[in-house]
């Protein structure tokens, strides 16, 4: 894996100019091979998909049909059940927005949630009148299963929730989560945004219905996400999107929807943007899911043990390593995160998010830090040395803080 990382770094941006990159959960860098995998698209065969009959439109539609298997194929789904959207984003819009809604209804979502996980739902609440029902943590802020039970009955249509916070790195039951719907009869919307780009995530394996998640935190580039709907869904759940590409037959009052993905697909797509994606799994399998996740484990435990020494740090989140994936919010000795997150570029050269990254309710009830954190998130192209000298830079500020 070392050997791997290093070479990868060559070709990053930041890391050859003595920069610390740790703010990959907001968006992860790109490697050459994607980049290359898209300027051959636009240089080689820069056509539109599923139209023409010529010869560079056929590869074109071949190329982008392709990355649609690499994804199936990595989340273990069926190429049919794999829809390309924007983003994590967008994918949640298309869930809440399809489904039939009625004002008997309820939603159960949780805490942990990113804001595209959460003001949708309760957006999805005012104009449908359903209502919105908020599962709570325990103190270091895992899911409190109980409280997730209790919020859920036979009136519950689905249950959106993360796999990975984007705040404590914490993961949640999924396979525990999908029974508990399946009792009651409700869906379940898996966020994948931070858990997809960091582990083995197997659609199959989870009996989840919907899972969503961005390419752009996985390697790939931005523009373009993943929407995964269970086999017999898209009867049931209507586009957001409708136009060009996504008509079986269309009469002078009336139209007929294609079936599968085109359904969801209006307009001309993201096309380099997906071929960039397969790209980036193509990566990511071949490195292996399973090794990239290992890796990342060891960063983290050693992030968390550094972080727990340095006096004046209060850390959010489970301390036992092995329940967090690498993503860690903490604040510095009352100081504005946006200050410490300044101070750590202009003086050590190491970039890490502050703010309330997307999760005021967290934020605001659970962590009790309303002017929000600073989040230190890696990925496997970091090294043991970053997470040392984000320690030791956190130190040396502190010093200059007290003295
Ligand atoms: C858990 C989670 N869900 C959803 C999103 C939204 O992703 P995107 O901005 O790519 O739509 C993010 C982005 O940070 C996230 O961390």
């Amino acid at each position: 894996m070392e050997s791997l990382v290093k070479s990868l770094r060559e070709e990053l941006p930041f890391f050859k100019d003595g920069y610390v990159y740790l703010d990959s959960a907001s968006t992860s860098l790109t490697p050459k091979l994607v980049i290359d995998a898209m300027i051959e698209y636009y240089k080689e065969y820069r056509a539109n998909i599923g139209r023409g009959v010529y010869y560079a439109a056929k590869f074109a539609t071949y190329a982008y049909e392709e990355a649609r298997e690499k994804v199936a194929k990595f989340i273990n789904a069926k190429p049919e059940e794999i829809i390309f959207v924007k983003n994590s984003t967008e994918a949640i819009n298309i869930v809440a927005r399809g489904l039939n809604f009625n004002r008997e209804d309820n939603i159960v979502t949780t805490l942990l949630e990113h804001h595209s996980n959460y003001i949708i739902w309760l957006n999805i609440g005012k104009i449908r009148g359903c209502s919105i029902r908020i599962a709570g943590l325990d103190e270091e802020g895992n899911i409190d299963i109980e409280s997730l039970i209790s919020h859920v009955d036979k009136k519950t249509k689905i249950i959106a929730i993360t796999q990975t916070s984007n705040v404590l790195g914490v993961k949640t039951p999924i396979k525990e989560i999908v029974k508990i719907a399946q009792e009651n009869g409700s869906l379940v919307l898996v966020d994948g945004a931070q858990s997809v780009p960091h582990m083995k995530v197997d659609v199959r394996d989870l009996n989840c219905d919907f899972l969503a998640f961005s390419g752009h935190k996985m390697c790939g580039p931005t523009g373009i996400g993943v929407l995964y709907i269970k086999e017999g869904l898209q009867e049931h759940l209507e586009p957001l999107c409708i136009g060009g590409g996504v008509v079986e037959d269309v009469n002078l009052d009336d139209y007929i929807l294609k079936k599968g993905p085109a359904k969801y697909e209006a307009g001309t797509p993201p096309i380099a943007e997906a071929i960039g994606l397969g790209a980036a799994i193509s990566l990511l399998s071949n490195i292996g899911m399973d090794r990239i996740e290992a890796y990342e484990q060891i960063l983290t435990e050693k992030l968390i043990e550094g972080l727990s020494k340095v006096e004046k740090i209060k850390l959010y989140g489970p301390r036992d390593a092995s329940k967090r994936a690498g993503i860690v919010a903490f604040n510095v000795n009352e100081k504005d995160p946006h200050d410490v997150a300044v101070m750590l570029d202009e003086r050590a050269k190491i970039m890490v998010r502050s703010g309330c990254h997307c999760a005021l309710p967290l934020h605001k009830y659970v962590l009790k830090a309303p002017n929000g954190t600073v989040r230190a998130s890696l990925y496997f192209y970091n090294t043991l040395d970053d997470v040392v000298k984000l320690i030791e830079a956190l130190d040396k500020m502190i010093n200059f803080f007290i003295s």
